[in-house]
């Protein structure tokens, strides 16, 4: 199982979906290839948001190795999942989608059309967000479990 985490700048949400999940990924010993990736450029090659890394590590997670990637049409065809935080997201990345089995591997990713808040503008939202983060990543880690 691939899976690719996609936020907007790929420095808040993303990243600590993405180290997040491969934490957990690894201690269930699951093999599974996580990354993660914004629909936005301007902060590829960059760290996490220091508040990102910052809530992570308070938590346990180290998130801070992590570099930001910019989505593009390739990942559709490396990764089996590709994990939205919000509308918009869901609109960029499928824009540049070719053909339903490539749209098929897109979805929220919180269940019922629910979207994770940007923290970018917000410094209180960044517990929150992990918190909401964790805890879906939790449920995923069933979810695909249970479907294989
Ligand atoms: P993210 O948050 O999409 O969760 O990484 C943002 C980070 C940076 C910007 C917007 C959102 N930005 O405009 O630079």
């Amino acid at each position: 199982m691939k899976i690719l985490m996609v936020c907007l700048g790929n420095i808040c949400r993303s990243p600590l979906a993405e180290g997040i999940m491969r934490h957990l990924v690894d201690q269930q010993e699951l093999g599974w290839e996580i990354a993660s990736a914004g629909t936005g450029d301007w902060h590829v090659n960059e760290p996490a948001d220091k508040r990102s890394i910052s809530v992570a590590r308070q938590f346990g997670y180290d998130i801070s190795k992590q570099r930001a990637k910019h989505f593009n049409r390739d990942h559709f065809d490396e990764f089996d999942l590709i994990l939205v935080m919000d509308q918009n997201n869901l609109k960029d990345v499928l824009k540049l989608a070719s053909g339903q089995e490539q749209r098929n591997k897109v979805s929220m990713f919180l269940p019922d059309d629910l979207e994770v808040a940007d923290p970018y503008f917000d410094e209180r939202l960044f517990e929150p967000v992990f918190l909401q983060i964790e805890a879906r990543c939790k449920q995923l880690i069933d979810e695909i479990k249970a479907n294989k």
